[in-house]
């Protein structure tokens, strides 16, 4: 299972705050941007290299570095929790391209027998990919990972493959993780928190309530 933690302190001080259900509407919003940025800072500072470049000071020239693919990175919006969160990414990588794809889980059908929800895309337009590039698949909340799985294979669908190909959620449930790599072996999933389970509604526990309900409501 290719899941990894993000472990920054205050990746995890922000996350608890907004976990906390006193946490209203605009703190709950903001948080969400916050955690957005630390994670794109510690993508850029696990997964991607610097390289030396000469820079010219108002002195005189120097020695510097600057991130190896900056430039070369799509990030992909599943509306509509993600839209904060992507907003927090976009600090620390200014010059994405962005996708934005709507996709939610139909619950009224409930849930299939292996414990998917159906999804119901209405919304589709992503960036062309390219194989330089690092694609981020950004969406809060990774529960049964119907969702995401339905998300990736748009992606994945008519483009060359990455050189990154990363699910970013702030808190995620086991079997989503599973479900997720066992679709897409070739994505890293990245989480703030893997949480204890899912109640039959599909709910992350204890996680945080509805991602989209908290932040848009
Ligand atoms: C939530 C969440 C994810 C999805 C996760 O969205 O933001 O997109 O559920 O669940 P899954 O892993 O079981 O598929 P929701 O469908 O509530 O839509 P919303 O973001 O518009 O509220």
């Amino acid at each position: 299972e290719n899941a990894y933690l993000i472990t920054h302190g205050l990746a995890k001080d922000t996350l608890s705050r907004i976990r906390d259900v006193e946490t209203e509407q605009v703190s709950f919003r903001k948080g969400l941007v916050k955690l957005g940025r630390i994670c794109g800072y510690e993508i850029i500072d696990g997964r991607m290299e610097t390289e030396y470049v000469e820079i010219e000071t108002p002195l005189e020239p120097t020695m510097g570095e600057r991130v190896r693919g900056l430039d070369d990175v799509v990030i992909i919006n599943v509306l509509r929790a993600a839209t904060p969160f992507v907003e927090g990414l976009l600090k620390a990588f200014p010059r994405a391209r962005q996708g934005v794809i709507s996709a939610s889980r139909d619950e009224e059908a409930g849930r299939a027998e292996d414990g998917s929800f159906p999804i119901t895309v209405d919304y589709v337009k992503l960036p062309e990919i390219h194989e330089e590039d690092t694609v981020i698949v950004a969406d809060p909340m990774l529960a049964t990972g119907s969702t995401m799985c339905t998300v990736l294979d748009h992606v994945v669908e008519n483009s060359t493959e990455p050189e990154n190909l990363i699910v970013l959620s702030a808190v995620s449930a086991p079997d989503g993780l599973l479900r997720v790599s066992e679709s897409v072996p070739e994505a890293d999933l990245l989480t703030v928190s893997i949480d204890d389970y899912l109640d039959e509604d599909g709910f992350i526990v204890p996680g945080l309530g509805d991602a989209g309900d908290r932040a848009f409501r």
